[in-house]
């Protein structure tokens, strides 16, 4: 039977009440306001319709981004249960002539995002798309005199266009500045459009910066001195020339200053027509090994150089990685550096096996606004060895599973995780158990590869085996703090056992209840049933149809 819980009450008296967060009234009486990124104590939310927003994105594979398409892109991003698409404009798409411009594909892709329900992040593929000009137009593109490449060290003349010259940039953001007008005069009411990438993926491969004249010039210039007061230590001296100040690491810096400058120079008009956030994605540099600068993408949002992107590019909102490397070690230290206080957590890009899904729960955990795999249509392209070798629902499945759980309470977990506290966690490649501290008066274990019922050390030598299919890791639970004892609780083939904290010291462990049900369409918990017996006598288990849980925790005097 399904009715409504007790604890119905006890939400809308705390953090999570139904009208201040979703759809009715209020909802209505907002739909006006302007998305925007919000932070308070260095946490972070996208208001949408004037609620946090979690983005449960899919984005598009890049050339998707033509009407005809269209009809092969909407059908995976439902069977993912994602609230977001995330598609690309190309400037060779809406400026094939100088000076004309062509939005019918905007037109469109907007009126069936709305029919579909679904929000856009619109990726604007300019003078930078995977760090070359690709996607520019061919007037722009065959005109290396007005719209100069790069010169390498060797000097050589690079793929990629330089940063440095005023007649490629007026000309990117004109462009741009024409599309945000364009999507202000469709959409300034509606806000179907919520977030924007200016370019993709800047830097260089095959060189640290720019070698050119011009740019050695510059180099000679003086570094700004809130470049050099944001760098502390990694600044050799107090002034100087950009080699003075920063020595080996001076080119690299350079050519992240002089993109990240031009990068702010797009957004700030842009934002200045019609104010949208705002994001850039990055090529990875390896957060675990060293690696020389242009073996990676030279001068692109590095997490070695998001400094230098904060002092060049405020009006860039967030720095996100692309997250394309499956090992746990590594895309957990990239999380990590990517989630700052000056820096809200986006996985902008991450491969579509399988095997990423699960990073969902880190990413919430680290209270990220989005999370957005990459190659999400039907149109048979598949971006292997990146990601699955055929792309179809089945591999649609692992991501849509855990989208499906989580999109009903999606506006509450943004809530809960901008206004309280959260935790999330995934399976690490080796299965090992994690800890959490969840705020001093409750800690909490989460396990993997275990069966519902029972402790693994009833069986030490393992003769019942493992679950089917845990041995790829899949796992990971995510944790919502509701009040001082009451949490909100959803995971995938993990188990996860409360216990008290150091602030209880002496005190016994009870489950006082724990409520399985979801969040309705106004935010209100609709009660299912209570778990107890065989169901919690051994941590709280969550299979391959995950569930979510409220889960109110006790102590008796021992
Ligand atoms: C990262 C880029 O941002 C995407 O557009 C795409 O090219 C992927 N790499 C690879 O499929």
């Amino acid at each position: 039977m399904i009715g409504k819980s007790p604890w119905l009450a006890l939400a809308c008296a705390g953090l999570v009440c139904a009208g201040a967060t979703h759809a009715g009234p209020k909802r209505q009486a907002a739909a006006n306001d302007m998305p925007r990124l919000v932070q308070k104590d260095g946490r972070y939310a996208l208001m949408v319709d004037g609620a946090p927003f979690l983005m449960l994105a899919g984005q598009a594979n890049n050339s998707s981004n033509y009407p005809a398409v269209l009809d092969k892109v909407w059908p995976a991003i439902a069977d993912m249960h994602a609230n977001t698409l995330v598609m690309p404009v190309a400037w060779e798409q809406i400026e094939p002539v100088e000076g004309r411009f062509d939005f019918s594909f905007v037109d469109e892709l907007v009126k069936q995002a709305r029919a579909h329900d679904v929000r856009l992040d619109v990726l604007w593929f300019g003078a930078y798309k995977n760090t070359g000009p690709s996607y520019a137009p061919a007037w722009v593109k065959e005109d290396n005199t007005r719209f100069p490449r790069l010169t390498n060290k060797d000097g050589s003349t690079s793929y990629a266009l330089s940063p440095l010259y005023d007649t490629t940039r007026e000309a990117d953001k004109k462009a741009y500045v024409e599309l945000l007008k364009h999507i202000k005069a469709i959409d300034g009411q509606q806000h179907t459009v919520i977030i924007l990438q200016p370019e993709n993926e800047v830097g260089v491969y095959g060189a640290a910066r720019d070698y050119s004249q011009k740019a050695n010039d510059l180099m000679n210039q003086p570094v700004p001195d809130a470049l050099i007061a944001k760098m502390g230590s990694r600044a050799l001296k107090p002034a100087g020339n950009w080699h003075d100040v920063f020595g080996d690491d001076a080119d690299e810096y350079f050519h992240a200053w002089s993109l990240a400058s031009y990068a702010e120079d797009i957004a700030r008009a842009g934002k200045a027509v019609y104010p949208l956030p705002t994001y850039m994605n990055d090529a990875l540099k390896d957060p675990l090994h060293p690696q020389t600068p242009g073996s990676y993408a030279s001068g692109g949002p590095t997490w070695n150089v998001l400094d230098i992107y904060k002092v060049a590019a405020p009006d860039i909102d967030i720095l996100a990685p692309d997250l394309y490397s499956p090992g746990s070690d590594g895309y957990e230290k990239t999380l990590e550096l990517y989630h700052r206080p000056d820096n809200a957590l986006f996985v902008a890009e991450t491969g579509n096996k399988g095997l990423y899904a699960r990073y969902l729960f880190t990413t919430l955990g680290r209270q990220g606004i989005g999370f957005d795999p990459f190659g999400f249509d039907y149109t048979g392209y598949t971006n292997y060895p990146l990601g699955e070798k055929t792309f179809g629902p089945d591999q649609v499945k692992p991501f849509g599973t855990l989208y499906a759980a989580v999109a009903p309470m999606a506006r509450t977990w943004a809530k809960l995780s901008y206004e309280s506290q959260v935790w999330g966690v995934s399976e690490p490649d080796d299965h090992s158990e994690q800890d959490l501290d969840l705020g001093g008066r409750w800690t909490a274990k989460v396990q993997y590869r275990q069966w519902q019922f029972g402790m693994p050390e009833w069986d030490p030598e393992n003769k019942n085996g493992y679950p089917d299919g845990s041995d790829v890791p899949s796992g990971g639970v995510a944790v919502a703090r509701i009040d001082d004892d009451t949490f909100l609780v959803t995971g995938y083939k993990a188990r996860i056992s409360f216990g008290v904290g150091a602030d209880q010291p002496g005190r016994g462990f009870i489950l006082d209840r724990v409520e399985e049900g979801h969040y309705d369409d106004k935010g209100n918990w609709v009660f299912e049933r209570v778990w107890n017996g065989d169901e919690t006598d051994y941590g709280l288990n969550f299979t391959d149809k995950p569930v979510v849980l409220r889960v109110k925790l006790a102590t008796y005097q021992k």
